[in-house]
C-alpha cells in the first residue's frame, strides 16, 4: 500500500484525509493518506524523514507552502507562478512540486458552479499566498479583464508584475486586461468576485464595495465554514450568487490525487458527499 499525508501547522482540522480516502475507495486505489503536524521550524526534517520512510507524496498546507516549493528539485509552471506548492510527489530522492489550488478553484467555478470565466470580468481580492496560488490558472481560463485588488496595493502590483513577465503567460495576456489596484480602485463591475483575503479571520469585514457586483454575479470565498459566512451573506444581500471554497478544496485534492495515481477521481460526487456531511 502506498502512503501519502498532509503536512501543516495546524493540521488537525484538515479534511484532506477524508477526501483522499474516499477518492481511493471510489477508484479502487490501494493507498493510505494521513495527517502530520509539523513543528514550525521542522519542515525540512519532516520531509527528509517522510522520503526515507518511503512515503510517495504529500499535500502541504499553511504555513509551509513556500518552503515546500523551495525544497523541490523540479517545479511545475503553476507552482513557479505561485512561488508556492500544495502538492509534492516523491520519486526516489527527487521531490517534484506542484500547486493544484488554482486549477481546483477554476474547476469548481467552471464545472461545479457552471460559470464560464472566458471573456468575463473577474475581480480577485487579496495578494497573499492564497491569491498567488490562483492568479495564473485564472488567467489561463481567458477572462476579458482580471483585476487584482489588495489592502496593501504594492503587494498586488508585485504579484501582477511577476505574472506579466512570465514567458508561459505572454500569449494569454494578449486576451486579458490584467491590472493591480487598491481596494477602492476597480472601476465598473464584475461577473465573478473571488475573496482570497484573510479579512474574516482577522475580524475584518468585506473589503470591497457592493458596487463591484454585477447583477447575478458569482461571489466566491476561497474559505468554507464559519469564516466564509460574512462574505457569502454580504453577497446574497446584494443579489449575487454566493459560493464557498469547499468545492475548491475537493478539486485541488482531486488534481493532487490524479498527479500521484494517474487516475481522475469522481470529485463532483465527493463534493456532494462532503456538503451533506458538513450540513
Ligand atoms: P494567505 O496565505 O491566506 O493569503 P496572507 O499571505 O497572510 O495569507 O495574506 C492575507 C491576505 O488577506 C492579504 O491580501 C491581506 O492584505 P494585506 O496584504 O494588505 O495584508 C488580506 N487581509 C488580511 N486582513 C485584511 C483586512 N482586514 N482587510 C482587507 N484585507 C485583509
Amino acid at each position: 500500500m502506498d502512503h501519502y499525508c498532509v503536512l501543516g501547522n495546524p493540521v488537525e482540522h484538515s479534511k484532506s484525509p477524508l477526501i483522499q480516502a474516499r477518492f481511493a475507495e471510489l477508484t479502487g486505489q490501494s493507498m493510505h493518506y494521513g495527517k502530520q503536524l509539523v513543528p514550525l521550524d521542522g519542515f525540512a526534517d519532516t520531509l527528509a524523514q517522510l522520503i526515507r520512510s518511503g512515503v510517495r507524496g504529500c499535500n502541504v498546507t499553511v504555513p509551509f507552502k513556500f518552503e515546500a516549493f523551495q525544497a523541490a528539485s523540479t517545479q511545475s509552471e503553476r507552482a513557479q507562478l505561485a512561488q508556492a506548492a500544495n502538492t509534492l510527489k516523491f520519486d526516489g530522492s527527487t521531490i517534484h512540486a506542484d500547486n493544484t489550488d488554482g486549477v481546483g478553484l477554476v474547476q469548481d467555478i467552471q464545472v461545479n458552479a457552471g460559470v464560464s470565466l472566458a471573456g468575463r470580468d473577474v475581480l480577485l481580492i487579496g495578494a497573499g499566498g492564497a491569491a498567488a496560488g490562483v492568479l495564473g490558472p485564472l488567467l489561463a481560463a481567458g477572462p476579458r479583464r482580471l483585476v487584482l485588488v489588495n489592502r496593501t496595493k504594492d503587494k498586488a502590483v508585485a504579484l501582477v508584475a511577476r505574472h506579466r513577465v512570465h514567458p508561459s503567460l505572454q500569449e494569454l495576456l494578449q486576451k486579458t486586461e490584467l491590472s493591480a489596484q487598491d481596494l477602492q480602485g476597480p472601476e465598473g463591475d464584475f461577473d465573478v468576485i473571488i475573496n482570497a483575503t484573510a479579512s474574516s479571520l482577522a475580524g475584518g469585514g468585506v473589503p470591497v464595495e457592493p458596487r463591484v457586483l454585477k447583477a447575478g454575479a458569482l461571489a466566491y470565498d476561497m474559505m468554507y465554514g464559519p469564516p466564509a459566512q460574512g462574505f457569502l451573506r454580504w453577497a446574497q444581500e446584494h443579489g449575487a450568487v454566493a459560493r464557498d471554497g469547499l468545492g475548491m478544496l475537493v478539486e485541488q485534492a482531486a488534481e493532487a490525487f490524479a498527479l500521484w495515481r494517474g487516475v481522475r477521481p469522481p470529485s463532483a460526487q465527493v463534493l456532494q458527499e462532503m456538503r451533506a456531511r458538513l450540513a
